[in-house]
């Protein structure tokens, strides 16, 4: 049994008629926009909304920042402000919080509220911390040592995880900066073992050079991962085998029909895409990046964008008064279910509660947890997006 276990803290029992989030949950939609604003004005400097790019339209246009897992995760890291309010998934208010200032003198720390505790992400939950000690441990009896490889996790993984990797001299990435994350760990080690993502893991690895035959993937429902000694040794990359359902969708059969369908198109995708999407691909980026892309490309430009449909539908609805158009990869584009599941009740709820002191829905991270992944959350800082 693993000694890292996530603690996620709420708020005390709160009074039915003033807080309770089925009160909430009872409103219909935009009528409660007028509430989040006067909650959000009356709570001032102490508080900022931080807004993953995947959260939908009617919570996002609340946020103080947008940004990538990237870019939040430094704003959490810089920001004075007392009280974060996570409009995103679990895995980035966590690591707000083991970014956020210690409480010390207590009561100035800062405090992570993610309104939804259900809003978590099905990439990250494929990586348990007990597996990832196992497949450790079966790496160190198939003869390798720690001076051999080192452990990268994507953002998208629990703290506990990010904790594992800090304590083996490895590190935290994103889509934004995970070709520098290798880079940083191939100047210390000669192999790299990639959680959660197999897809960002062999996509940045095939473009730094490495051929798909120097990596394997680790399948940890199987013994020793489905792999034998020999195999591990001989490899320079182990990639857990974990994925995004909603990047995973998109397929090569995709790229092909748009470019048919309109010659000239521009297809952008997220590089948790496969590595056959990827390689037929104009550009790969994460969230921020792809923005970018749209906002900096010529009046005229046509993207077919892969990623999270709100995501390119915002971007189609804002930039066709700019002459650009945008359509997604595929027509049945998929939304992130868990990203959806904060909605403008639960962030009413949220900063109601906040506005009359009381933290409610708060995650806060296990102080033994939080120093190494700090410190794997710190390396990543360090090699910057
Ligand atoms: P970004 O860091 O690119 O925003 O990606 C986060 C994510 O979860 C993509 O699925
Ligand atoms: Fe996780 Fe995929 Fe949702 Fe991103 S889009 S938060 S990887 S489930």
């Amino acid at each position: 049994m693993s000694v890292f276990v996530e603690e996620i803290v709420s708020a005390p029992a709160v009074e039915q008629d003033v807080c309770s989030l089925d009160n909430y949950l009872a409103q219909p939609d935009h009528t409660i926009d007028g509430r989040i604003a006067a909650a959000r004005a009356k709570l001032g400097k102490s508080t900022i909304l931080l807004g993953h790019h995947y959260q939908r339209d009617e919570v996002i246009r609340f946020a103080d920042y947008t940004g990538d897992s990237y870019k939040l995760s430094k704003i959490a890291a810089e920001t004075e402000a007392r009280y974060l309010v996570f409009c995103g998934v679990h895995f980035m208010a966590e690591s707000a919080d083991v970014l956020g200032r210690p409480d010390d003198p207590p009561g100035t720390g800062q405090q992570v509220i993610l309104p939804d505790l259900n809003a978590g992400c099905s990439m990250a939950d494929m990586a348990e911390i007990g597996q990832v000690e196992d497949c450790w441990d079966s790496l160190m009896a198939a003869g390798l040592s720690p001076a051999d490889i080192l452990p990268i996790t994507y953002m998208n993984s629990t703290a506990a995880i990010k904790a594992f990797c800090g304590e083996r001299g490895g590190l935290v990435c994103t889509s934004s900066n995970a070709g520098k994350a290798f880079d940083w760990a191939f100047a210390r080690a000669e192999k790299i073992l990639f959680l959660p993502d197999q897809h960002l893991g062999r996509n940045t690895a095939f473009a730094m050079g490495i051929p798909l035959n120097e990596m394997v993937v680790w399948d940890p429902y199987q013994i020793n991962g489905g792999l034998t000694p020999a195999r591990l040794k001989a490899a320079k990359i182990i990639l857990w085998k974990g994925h995004c359902s909603v990047h995973q969708r998109f397929l090569p059969e995709h790229v092909e029909k748009v470019r048919a369908k309109y010659p000239g198109i521009k297809v952008a995708v997220h590089p948790e895409c496969r590595w056959e999407v990827c390689q037929k691909a104009d550009a790969l980026g994460s969230t921020e990046r792809l923005i970018h892309l749209v906002e900096s490309a010529p009046e005229g430009s046509m993207f077919a964008i892969g990623t999270e449909i709100h995501l390119v539908n915002r971007l189609a609805k804002e930039f066709a008064a700019k002459g650009k158009r945008i359509i997604t990869l595929d027509d049945t584009g998929c939304l992130c279910t868990t990203m959806y599941r904060i909605s403008p009740q639960h962030l009413a709820w949220a900063l109601e509660n906040l506005v009359e002191g009381r933290v409610v829905n708060r995650i806060q991270v296990r102080e033994d947890v939080k120093r190494w992944s700090r410190v794997a959350l710190d390396r990543m800082l360090e090699i910057r997006a």
